[in-house]
């Protein structure tokens, strides 16, 4: 995959620990479209690579922008951004790729933040805006000095609940808001945010028949090898004929870039989907934090940094 040269047009504080970021193209023309919900990977100067949510109108083609928090557990993305990136540094970044996409068409849609999860979900009330559609958006952080972006959410003009922690005295009541919502087929529910409230989103929605219901994560789920899943298995690559093993203790991804073979990759948590890849035979042992429970089942798409195998082989379409 191409990387795209960016340099950092404006970086602002948004909110406690929390900072935008707007890239344009170094040579002042415009970026590859994207869809609400997409995100791209900054190739950031300290080798990390990390994959921030596009959080401005996917109707612009002149500019990126991303929101960055501070995080204390960080192992060193968003300190690099807070502390070190500035305007005027050019950087690599990735296309936008698209895990958490919009079904515009929806009757309504219900849009659920949490923290630093508003980027995604404010590029998709913005959307929604654009088409006409109905929506609503719930926010939670833990106070309002830490609530970036609530301006621009509540300039939207959709119906908005807000929820700090700090003025409630504890956590919000996911259950009961999402009890509120009459389960349709028209009904499309997002959510994005911390992992607790991404658990909670998934089990009250499984609870109460949302079948419509979808996450963005940001930090992977540890998944742990399936009942079943080979610590050795060959892999088969249908595109070069060639043939690998991977033995214990690699990945399926390390095993394919140490016998030279390209394969375009960023989180290797499983949470990004930049190596997701096409499995032509043989049953996956999914360990991501992407593919749907459909997805899954199918066998046919597999992330290779986390995920193994049940099979005694693999047939990729490499
Ligand atoms: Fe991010 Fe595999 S590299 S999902």
């Amino acid at each position: 995959m191409s990387l795209l040269q960016a340099s950092v047009q404006q970086m602002r504080l948004e909110a406690d620990g929390v900072v935008s970021v707007e890239l344009r193209p170094t040579d002042g023309g415009e970026f590859p479209p994207f869809d609400a919900g997409a995100h791209i990977d900054l190739h950031l100067a300290n080798g990390l690579v990390r994959n921030y949510s596009l959080l401005n109108s996917s109707t612009e083609r002149h500019r990126y922008v991303i929101g960055v928090l501070r995080d204390r557990a960080t192992r060193g993305g968003s300190r690099y951004v807070h502390e070190t990136l500035r305007v005027g540094a050019t950087l690599p970044i990735s296309a936008p790729r698209n895990n958490f996409p919009l079904h515009e068409g929806a009757e309504h849609s219900v849009l659920i933040a949490g923290g630093i999860g508003v980027t995604p979900i404010l590029s998709m009330g913005r959307r929604l805006r654009e088409l006409g559609g109905s929506f609503e958006l719930i926010y939670f952080a833990r106070s309002r000095a830490s609530a970036a972006f609530l301006n621009e959410l509540q300039a939207l003009g959709a119906q908005i609940t807000t929820h700090f922690d700090d003025e409630a005295g504890g956590p919000p009541d996911l259950r009961a808001l999402l009890e509120a919502h009459r389960p349709h087929a028209g009904l499309h529910l997002y959510a994005c945010g911390p992992a607790p409230l991404l658990d909670a989103f998934e089990r009250h929605a499984a609870e109460f028949g949302h079948t419509n219901a979808h996450i963005e994560r940001f930090a992977a789920v540890e998944q742990k090898p399936a009942e079943g899943a080979r610590a050795t298995y060959v892999v088969h690559l249908a595109k070069t004929g060639r043939t690998l093993q991977v033995t214990p203790g690699t990945s399926l991804l390390d095993q394919l870039l140490e016998s030279g073979v390209q394969v375009d990759h960023s989180c290797c948590e499983g949470v990004c989907g930049t190596c997701q890849t096409s499995v032509l035979e043989g049953t996956p042992d999914h360990r991501d934090s992407i593919l749907t429970a459909k997805e899954r089942a199918s066998g046919k798409l597999m992330m290779v940094c986390v995920s193994g195998c049940k099979s005694e082989w693999l047939v990729l379409d490499l």
